[in-house]
């Protein structure tokens, strides 16, 4: 099958939807769409490089908000029937919204677009999908209670990308997800990423129910119902 397989910003089933990217990409052509944040958001949980290199040669390409500029074509492949599936996994509220809205203003939103224009099947993964706690890893942080204020914070010194503010916090938008700065505080001041309870909004909830009310597009739960689906 030739897939289109397109992140967006969210941290919640990320590592998931990067765990069936990759299964996916054994056995079919697979084209990596990418919204802004999810270039972001993938970096800052290290999963940015396992992407990547998922990519290479006709069909197998990386396409990005940035490297498509605004008017996408590289969407008009699922307009013309050229993939045989879209999966958008995670998908952000944002993301649902805009779709169910019929916005198509970034990449990801334009790929689920075009390719109901060409009567593509879309699976998507919501990460807002029911009302309630759920639970979430962050990105790795900054434990500032275990930071000892080292005269030279090794970590800070450490970081290839200067994203370090040492006794204070990660900057985030520097931040790569590489993990030499955990490795390389002897005080553990650096966490690996914490599991933490966020609890959904009733109209991110509404959101979802509309997009599952859209012809051509099918909701999981887990991007692996997706694999057992395929
Ligand atoms: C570390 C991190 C994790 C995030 N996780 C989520 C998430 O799980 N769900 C969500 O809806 N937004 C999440 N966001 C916010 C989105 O990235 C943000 O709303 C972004 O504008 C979404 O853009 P997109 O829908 O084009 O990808 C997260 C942001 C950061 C920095």
């Amino acid at each position: 099958m030739r897939i289109g397989f397109a992140f967006t910003g969210a941290g919640h089933l990320l590592k998931e939807s990067v765990q069936v990217a990759e299964k996916l990409a054994e056995d079919h052509e697979v084209t990596i769409f990418l919204s802004g944040a999810a270039e972001e958001v993938l970096k800052m949980y290290g999963l940015y490089d396992r992407v990547v290199s998922l990519t290479g040669g006709k069909y197998r390409e990386l396409a990005t908000d940035s490297n498509q500029k605004f008017s996408f074509p590289i969407t008009g492949r699922l307009s013309l029937g050229k993939y045989d599936l879209l999966i958008v996994s995670p998908a952000t509220a944002n993301t649902v919204s805009k779709i169910v809205y019929g916005i198509a203003d970034t990449l990801v939103t334009n790929a689920v677009a075009q390719a109901g224009k060409g009567a593509v099947l879309t699976y998507m993964v919501p990460v807002d999908i029911h009302s309630g706690p759920i639970d979430t890893v962050l990105p790795s942080k900054m434990e500032v209670s275990k930071c000892q204020n080292c005269d030279e914070c090794i970590a800070a010194i450490t970081c290839p990308e200067g994203a370090i503010i040492p006794h204070d916090e990660i900057d985030l938008t520097k931040c790569v997800g590489c993990g030499l700065c955990r490795n390389s505080c002897q005080y553990g001041a650096i966490n690996e990423g914490k599991i933490i309870t966020i609890y959904m909004r009733d109209i991110d909830i509404e959101n979802t129910r509309k997009l599952s009310s859209i012809d051509d597009i099918q909701i999981f739960e887990n991007p692996k119902d997706i694999l057992d689906k395929i």
